[in-house]
C-alpha cells in the first residue's frame, strides 16, 4: 500500500495538471495543525513564482477541482495560499479496511528492494558483554526490522571483536595461572592435544583482571602482544585456545541476545576479515595509496575542502600487525565479494565516527566497493546515569548485560500484580517481556544520535512513553476482544465513523504509512515510538469515551471492535519494528 500522503499528492497533483500547472506541485504533507485540517499542500506558492499568479487564486483553482472529489469531506484555501484538506469518513474507513488486509499492515514496500549489510552488535569476545554494547544492538535490531519491512534484504552482522589484544591478555594471564595446559606448550599438536573446556565466569573474570595488570605491568603487556601476533600468525596452541575462548563467549551471547529478541545472520567477526588483509594491502599498494609514517603503513584520507585536519588511516602499525581499520577494510572486502551489497550499514557508538569516516574514504578511493555503493555510519549517543555520565552500577562498574536483564526482570516484577499470571513460568516469562520492552522502549524513544539518562523508574511507568505503556494499551485490547469473544484471525471490518475521537484514531492508523518510509529513510525508530504511543493514546481517549462491549446498536458495536482490532494490529506491528515483543496479559 502507499502512503497515505502518497495517494493524496497524486490526486492534488493531478488536479494542478488539470487546473493547467505543472501536476509536481501537488505535494501533500500531514498538517501541522491537526486541528484545522488533516493534509495540506502548499504547492500554490511555488506556483505563484512560476506562473506570476496569487497563490490564492491559484489554490482556489485547484480546490475547485478537489472539492468534486467524494474523498474529501471539506477542502479550503487558507490565506495567504494554503491547500487544508479533510478526508471524508467514508475514505477514512476504506483505507483502514484497506491496512487491515494488508499482509504489511500498511507499511509501504520498496520498489527497487535494496541489499543491505547491517553491522551491530559489535560485542568483544572474552570480554563480559556490557551496555555499552545494548544501544548497538537494540537500534541495530530495530533498524534491521524496519529495512525488511519494506521489502529490502538485509544481512545482518554481529562483527565480534575476537581478533585483537584481548585475546591476547586472555592467553597471557590462562598460561600463567596453567602453564601446565598443552595449549601453551611448543609442540602443541592439534590432532592429539586438547583444550580445557573453559566457562564463562572465568573469562568474565580473567579479561578485566589481565587488561589491569597490563597497565602497570610492562613487560606483561609485551607477553600480551607477543601473544596476539603469535595467534594472529597460527600457532597452534593458542589457535585452539583461541577457539575455545570463542566458543564459550559466543555461547553466553547468544543467550543474552536472545533474551533482549536480537538475532543476526552472521556471527563472523574480524577475525573472519583477516584473509582478506593481503588482498587489501595489494589493492592500496597497486592504487599508489600507500605511505609510509613512522614505520607504519597509512593512507591519505584527506579531501580538498576539509573543515578539521583529517588524518590519514593506519593500515599497518610499525610491528606489521593489522589494527581495528586494517579489519573494518578487509571486512568491506569480504561483503563485497559475498553479498555485493547496495549499502552498508554500521550502528556503532558516536566516538568512533572518525574511525569510519577515514574507512570510509579510503575503501572509496581504493574502490573496494563501486561508487554507488552507501557506507553510511548510523552513530548513537551514550546512555548515561542520572549523573550525566556514561552509566555505571551502583558500585560504579560497568553493568554487564546479563545482569541489566535481571536487573529489569525483576523491576517488572515488582510492577506486575503476581497474582494476575497462570503460573510461576508465565509469570517470568511476562516479567522479562516487560522489562525487556521497558529498556529497549526507552532507548528508542530518543533520538538517535543523542544522548539519554537510564532511567529505568520512568521507563516501568504506565503512563507516558514507555513501553509498559504500550504493552498495557495491547493488553487491555486484548481483554476487550476476548470478552467481545473475538479470536484472532476474526476481523470485523470497519463500516461507520460515531464519533470525533474515533476519527483521530483512524488519522493515526492511516498515517503510519508515512511515519514508518520517514523512519527508514532517517534510519530512526524514534518515529515509530512516537507513532505508537501517539496511538495508544487515541485508544485510550477512544476507549474512555466509549462502552464498546454494551454497545447496544449492534452495527456500531462490530464496527468498534473491528477498529480496536486493528488498532491492535498496527501496534503490534510496530512494537514487531521496534523488536518489542508484546505479551498476552500482564
Ligand atoms: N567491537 C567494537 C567495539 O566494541 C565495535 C565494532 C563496530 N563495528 C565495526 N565494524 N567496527 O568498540
Amino acid at each position: 500500500m502507499k502512503a497515505i500522503t502518497q495517494t493524496l499528492s497524486e490526486i492534488v497533483s493531478q488536479a494542478f495538471a488539470q487546473a493547467g500547472y505543472d501536476p509536481s506541485l501537488g505535494a501533500v504533507n500531514i498538517s501541522d495543525r491537526l486541528d484545522l485540517c488533516q493534509f495540506q499542500c502548499n504547492g500554490a506558492f511555488s506556483a505563484a513564482k512560476t506562473y506570476h499568479k496569487a497563490p490564492f487564486v491559484i489554490a482556489g483553482q485547484v480546490a475547485e477541482i478537489l472539492q468534486e472529489n467524494d474523498i474529501f469531506s471539506r477542502v479550503e484555501v487558507a490565506k495567504p495560499g494554503f491547500l487544508n484538506l479533510t478526508m471524508s469518513d467514508r475514505f477514512l474507513l476504506d483505507q483502514a479496511n484497506a491496512i487491515a488486509a494488508d499482509p504489511h499492515t500498511g507499511i509501504p514496500q520498496a520498489e527497487r528492494p535494496a541489499t543491505i549489510v547491517l553491522d551491530y552488535g559489535g560485542p568483544n569476545v572474552a570480554k563480559p558483554l556490557h551496555i555499552g554494547h545494548l544501544r548497538s544492538a537494540i537500534i541495530g535490531e530495530s533498524i534491521k526490522r524496519i529495512a525488511r519491512a519494506a521489502g529490502h534484504r538485509v544481512i545482518g552482522d554481529i562483527h565480534l571483536g575476537d581478533w585483537g589484544l584481548q585475546i591476547g591478555l586472555v592467553i597471557t594471564e590462562l598460561q600463567q595461572r596453567h602453564p601446565d595446559w598443552r595449549c601453551f606448550a611448543a609442540d602443541f599438536d592439534p590432532a592429539v592435544d586438547t583444550v580445557p573446556s573453559l566457562d564463562v565466569a572465568l573469562l568474565n573474570e580473567v579479561y578485566p583482571y589481565a587488561s589491569k595488570k597490563s597497565k602497570t605491568d610492562e613487560a606483561y603487556a609485551q607477553q600480551a602482544h607477543q601473544a596476539t601476533y603469535e595467534l594472529q600468525n597460527g600457532r597452534p596452541g593458542y589457535l585452539a585456545l583461541w577457539k575455545a575462548i570463542l566458543q564459550t563467549s559466543i555461547a553466553d551471547m547468544k543467550g543474552n541476545y536472545e533474551k533482549l529478541g536480537v538475532t543476526f545472520d552472521l556471527w563472523y567477526g574480524e577475525s573472519n576479515a583477516d584473509r582478506y588483509v593481503p588482498q587489501l594491502m595489494d589493492t592500496l599498494e597497486k592504487k599508489g595509496l600507500l605511505e609510509e609514517s613512522d614505520g607504519a603503513l597509512v593512507v591519505d584520507v584527506s579531501l580538498p575542502d576539509d573543515k578539521a585536519p583529517m588524518p590519514p588511516v593506519i593500515v599497518r602499525k610499525s610491528d606489521h600487525s593489522s589494527i581495528y581499520a586494517t579489519t573494518d577494510l578487509a571486512t568491506i572486502i569480504q561483503r563485497e565479494e559475498d553479498f555485493h551489497p547496495d549499502k552498508i550499514w554500521y550502528v556503532v557508538d558516536n566516538r568512533q565516527g572518525l574511525h569510519f569516516t577515514q574507512v570510509f574514504r579510503c575503501a572509496k578511493k581504493a574502490g573496494l566497493v563501486p561508487p554507488s555503493t552507501e557506507l553510511e555510519f548510523l552513530g548513537f549517543g551514550t546512555m548515561n546515569g542520572a549523573d550525566g555520565k556514561p552509566y555505571k552500577t551502583r558500585e560504579g562498574g560497568i553493568m554487564k548485560l546479563e545482569d541489566m536483564i535481571n536487573t529489569v526482570t525483576a523491576g517488572a516484577q515488582a510492577k506486575l500484580e503476581s497474582s494476575s499470571f497462570v503460573d510461576e513460568s508465565d509469570y517470568q516469562d511476562i516479567a522479562r517481556k516487560v522489562g525487556v520492552a521497558a529498556i529497549k522502549f526507552g532507548d528508542l524513544i530518543n533520538q538517535r544520535s543523542k544522548d539519554y539518562v537510564f532511567d529505568l523508574n520512568k521507563f516501568f511507568s504506565f503512563e507516558g512513553k514507555t513501553g509498559t505503556y504500550l504493552l498495557y494499551t495491547v493488553t487491555r485490547i486484548n481483554s476487550i476482544l476476548r470478552k467481545a469473544g473475538i479470536t484472532d484471525g476474526q476481523m470485523h471490518p470497519l463500516t461507520g465513523v460515531y464519533t470525533d475521537s474515533e476519527r483521530d484514531l483512524l488519522l493515526k492508523i492511516l498515517m503510519g504509512g508515512d511515519v514508518f518510509s520517514r523512519a527508514l529513510a532517517e534510519k530512526a525508530p524514534n518515529y515509530l515510538c512516537e507513532s505508537a504511543y501517539q496511538l495508544a493514546i487515541s485508544f485510550s481517549k477512544f476507549y474512555h469515551d466509549n462502552r464498546i462491549i454494551d454497545e447496544p446498536d449492534e452495527a456500531k458495536r462490530q464496527s468498534w471492535l473491528g477498529l480496536i482490532h486493528l488498532v491492535r494490529q498496527v501496534l503490534l506491528k510496530q512494537l514487531d519494528l521496534l523488536g518489542i515483543e508484546a505479551v498476552e496479559h500482564m
